[in-house]
């Protein structure tokens, strides 16, 4: 038997190792589903009687589509869209790559889900090219806003909760390509260099 490489995931309860830094707890799994259940019941409510096209961002908005979709209870039908913003290590440097072929959106009311919203870059771009498409509509959910850092005023319709600039990791959101399979959020602590 081969022995596996050693994970780049360790977990306590106080402290995750992923990749090179390390994270302490931030928001716990059951808030989480508390913050998700609020977004459902809001959308629930503002949609009832209609018919959405949930569109869900990858790949960090995976999880929370997941389980946001799970409480909806409006006729939906469900899109990815591929979109990266490029970064430096934690740092946005302001560009996206959104991928090029887009799911048909004419006249639907689409409903785009994000994990967080840093900047604003990415979900500016993303709602000017939606909107192109001539959907009915167009609204916002995302788990996460960190206000200090966006760019210029954002009008999100369903934000779950708002946090510091600090950068987060967990629930669909990854470091470096780790972590994204975290039930809860963790927060980046001081690094010790
Ligand atoms: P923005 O374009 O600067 O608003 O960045 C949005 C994207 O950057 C999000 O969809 C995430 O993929 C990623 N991002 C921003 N902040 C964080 C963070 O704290 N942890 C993990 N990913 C983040
Ligand atoms: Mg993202």
């Amino acid at each position: 038997m081969t022995m596996p490489m050693a994970p780049s995931l360790s977990t306590d309860t106080n402290s995750v190792r992923v990749h090179d830094r390390s994270f302490r707890p931030h928001i716990s799994s059951e808030k989480i589903r508390s913050v998700v259940a609020d977004i459902a019941r809001r959308i629930n409510k503002d949609f009832a009687g209609q018919e959405l096209t949930v569109l869900i961002i990858l790949r960090g908005g995976f999880v929370f589509g997941a389980d946001l979709v799970r409480m909806l209870k409006v006729p939906c039908k469900i899109e990815t869209l591929r979109a990266a913003s490029y970064h430096t290590g934690m740092m946005s440097k302001g560009m996206i790559d959104v991928e090029e072929v887009f799911p048909d959106l004419a006249d639907r009311n689409v409903l785009i889900v994000e994990d967080i919203i840093d900047t604003g870059n990415t979900i500016v771009e993303l709602i000017k090219q939606i909107s192109s498409l001539h959907p009915a509509s167009v609204t916002v959910a995302a788990l996460l806003s960190k206000p200090e850092m966006h760019k210029e005023r954002l009008l999100i319709d369903y934000v779950g909760l708002e946090i510091g600039p600090d950068f987060v990791v967990g629930y669909g959101m990854d470091y470096a390509g780790y972590g994204r399979e975290l039930d809860s959020i963790w927060i980046v602590e001081d690094d010790p260099a």
